[in-house]
């Protein structure tokens, strides 16, 4: 499978598109049955979001759809919706009880630039705007598909998803924690919100199961990929170039693959994941060519 080269192009693409649509979402303007949009949250909200990110986790979402045949507004805002759901978990990732962060994509983080209080409360508040924005007829005007969305977010995200995951990165920092419970816990933290684009790319196209299946399977495996290289980076990265601290995770104790088996071993196991990856997208043909190199992306980027 020939990787197309405009890889690059199509992600900045996706995400000036999605930045536009946040924009959007995040205006001053009240919807029905809200009250009012406080300027101070709303201004919380929009620093945590509309500052730059890759935007991985959308374009994985929108390229799976239109690989798959989905057309129409549907996928963008459903995309929007996963990256409220990412940006609320930086936001609260950063905060002194969490990683204790001061800088996220460049610029000072949400409880740096605001208080404590208005990042927990913008983090709320993007996780409410992620489902208000998958109920909206907008994104599907089938509720069974509204519906299954809605469903694979919230499994996601919480207890036993992206929130749970942090729950175990805590519990794990200073503890000797194994090769599998490390795995594991990744899968939960970053690889469950990553899974779920692959999956609400297949839910939005109507994709038959065995489809929806294997893009599932396809999205834990870029998902498990996704952690490990943050990780790796953690180690040998600058902060410039990742527009957030790093060198932490040793100092903070964090339990990581890195930190168990070195940082050459992390670095097969992260090709070995990607080879994985590639092989479940064999069946799509060139007409998977984007996603693979999106699953390379995860494992070789520098930022
Ligand atoms: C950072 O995610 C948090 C992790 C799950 C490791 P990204 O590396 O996708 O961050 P942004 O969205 O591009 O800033
Ligand atoms: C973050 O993992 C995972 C979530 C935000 C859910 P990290 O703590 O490693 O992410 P960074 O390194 O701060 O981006
Ligand atoms: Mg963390
Ligand atoms: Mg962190
Ligand atoms: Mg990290």
């Amino acid at each position: 499978m020939q990787p197309t080269g405009d890889f690059q192009s199509q992600l900045s693409q996706c995400a000036t598109g999605i930045a536009t649509l946040l924009e959007e979402l995040l205006s001053r303007k009240t919807l029905e049955g809200e009250t009012t949009r406080p300027e101070r949250l709303l201004a919380a909200m929009r620093h945590g979001v509309l500052n730059g990110g890759k935007r991985l986790r959308p374009f994985l979402l929108v390229e799976t759809a239109r690989m798959l045949g989905a057309s129409g507004p549907g996928p963008m805002r459903a995309a929007a919706a996963l990256e409220c759901v990412h940006c609320y978990s930086l936001i609260h990732d950063d905060l002194p009880a969490m990683d204790d962060d001061d800088l996220r994509r460049g610029k000072p983080t949400v409880h740096k630039a605001f208080d404590e209080a208005t990042a927990i409360l913008a983090g709320d508040a993007l996780q409410t705007l992620a489902f208000d924005i998958l109920a909206d007829e907008a994104t599907h005007h089938d509720p069974a598909i509204r519906s299954a969305l809605v469903l694979s977010l919230a499994r996601s995200s919480g207890l036993g998803g992206m929130a749970g995951g942090q729950m175990l990165d805590i519990e794990g920092e200073a503890t000797n924690r194994s090769v599998e419970e490390i795995l594991l816990m990744q899968s939960m933290k970053t690889g469950a919100l990553i899974r779920h684009a692959c999956e609400a790319g297949a839910i939005i196209s109507g994709a038959d199961q065995p489809t929806r299946t294997r893009l599932v399977k396809f999205g834990e495996t870029i998902g498990k990929a996704f952690q490990l290289a943050d990780d790796i980076l953690d180690e040998t990265a600058s902060t410039q170039a990742m527009g957030k601290q790093t060198a932490k995770d040793r100092d903070q104790g964090k339990a990581t693959l890195v930190s168990l088996i070195g940082l050459d071993e992390s670095r097969k196991k992260a090709s070995a994941l990607l080879q994985e990856a590639t092989s479940l997208l064999e069946p799509f043909g060139a007409r998977a060519a984007l996603l693979v190199d999106a699953a390379r992306f995860t494992v070789e980027r520098s930022h």
